[in-house]
């Protein structure tokens, strides 16, 4: 079974396709529609050490001529000089502008290989196979590629839509437990900014065994996460105002996720705690909500970094540089009522640390 979504962009409409097994029949559509000789893929370290066999079949049968490039994996891959090797890799390699590149793996792949695809000749077509429920559901969408900064995350990127997104579930078989959880936290950012019944939905988290057990209800979910972020970013491509509200979390988050290690923390692990965070804030602000339909799922993330180890000033400090502060003033998406989201500026230095102590607290 094969399902799909189309995305409005102003370069063109593309489609994301969910469903088992389904990379083969992609990769035939996408023979007939482009025309070029040889392709690009850039294969996370992991997705090649579990699905090598897989990958090379699925390209091999479909008659395609390719170059395999491996990333580490990790958020470190998402570098200036990754950004720098990959594309001297594609000049040197022959590279043409109806060279179509793949990208395999998560959100660091993703991002990364989007990047340069953007970047190399002015762009190449650019297609993505995410592998982690976090890209299936949110960063294989929308067209944000980019690399990180010593300055902070995501600071160095551009807006490139990619031709095609193909999540094929198959992926999802080896995925450790901690980048399930890493997933739904993005998921239940879909519950808390749009739609209530994906808290619902999300139950199957909670349920005994893993996800992927839970296959139809899985393969529904991921669509339609697919569907909020693309209704999402067809409203506001570039990020005038709609869109922010996908950043719900997210201010907290990147400033963790700058002070913390990042092999401690990953980026889902951060925006649960950015959302909390943003929850007390809100709450700070008057809204008349509770944290009991996030919380619930608590349970299912076992945190790697623990509270001693942040330091407020320099959680506040990593805050400053995040690319939403467009004043002096810390701007947040917080939450007036559930899915009524809203981006406010906060002067009340003393409402922010409260809403810092409620993730120190919990890592304690
Ligand atoms: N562009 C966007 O709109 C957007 C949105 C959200 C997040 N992001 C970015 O996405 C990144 C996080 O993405 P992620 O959570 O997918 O992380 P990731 O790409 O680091 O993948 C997580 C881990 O899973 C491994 N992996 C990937 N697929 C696997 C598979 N099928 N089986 C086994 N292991 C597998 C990877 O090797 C890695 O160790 C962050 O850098 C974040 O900033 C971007």
């Amino acid at each position: 079974m094969m399902d799909s979504v189309d995305v409005k962009s102003s370069s063109g409409t593309y489609s994301i396709t969910t469903g088992r097994s389904i990379l083969e029949k992609k990769l035939i559509e996408i023979k007939k529609r482009l025309s070029f000789e040889l392709c690009f893929l850039f294969v996370d370290e992991n997705v090649w050490k579990h699905h090598k066999s897989r990958i090379t079949h699925a390209f091999d049968t479909t008659g395609y001529t390719y170059q395999i490039r491996i990333i580490p994996a990790g958020e470190k891959s998402k570098s200036l000089s990754q950004w720098e090797e990959l594309t001297d890799y594609l000049l040197a390699s022959g590279v043409r502008r109806n060279t179509p590149l793949f990208a395999l793996g998560g959100g660091v792949t993703g991002d990364l290989a989007g990047f340069a695809a953007s970047t190399t000749l002015r762009g190449i077509p650019l297609i993505h196979i995410p592998t982690t429920l976090l890209a299936m559901v949110d960063s294989s969408i929308g067209g944000k590629t980019g690399v990180n900064h010593f300055t902070g995350k995501n600071l160095v990127g551009s807006f490139y839509q990619p031709l095609e997104v193909i999540a094929d579930i198959d992926f999802l078989d080896t995925l450790p437990d901690r980048e399930w959880t890493n997933g739904l936290s993005e998921i239940l950012k879909y519950g808390a900014i749009r739609d209530e019944q994906i808290f619902e939905d999300a139950e199957l988290f909670l349920k005994r065994g893993k996800p992927i057990e839970y296959l139809a209800e899985l393969t529904e979910l991921i669509l339609k996460c697919a569907k909020i972020k693309a209704d999402i970013v067809e409203e506001d491509e570039f990020e005038a105002g709609a869109r922010a509200y996908l950043n719900f979390g997210h201010t907290f988050a990147h400033a963790l996720e700058k002070v913390a290690d990042f092999d401690l923390l990953s980026h889902g692990e951060a925006v649960y705690l950015g959302m909390l965070a943003a929850i007390k804030l809100s709450k700070l602000k008057d809204a008349e909500i509770d944290d009991s339909s996030i919380r619930r799922f608590r349970k299912l993330y076992s945190f790697q970094i623990t509270g001693n180890t942040l330091n407020m000033e320099n959680l506040l400090q990593a805050m400053k540089l995040d690319k939403k502060v467009v004043d002096k003033n810390y701007r947040f998406v917080l939450l007036q009522d559930w899915q009524q989201p809203v981006v406010t500026s906060v002067t009340n230095v003393g409402f922010i640390k409260k809403a810092w102590l409620t993730v120190i607290n919990e890592l304690s």
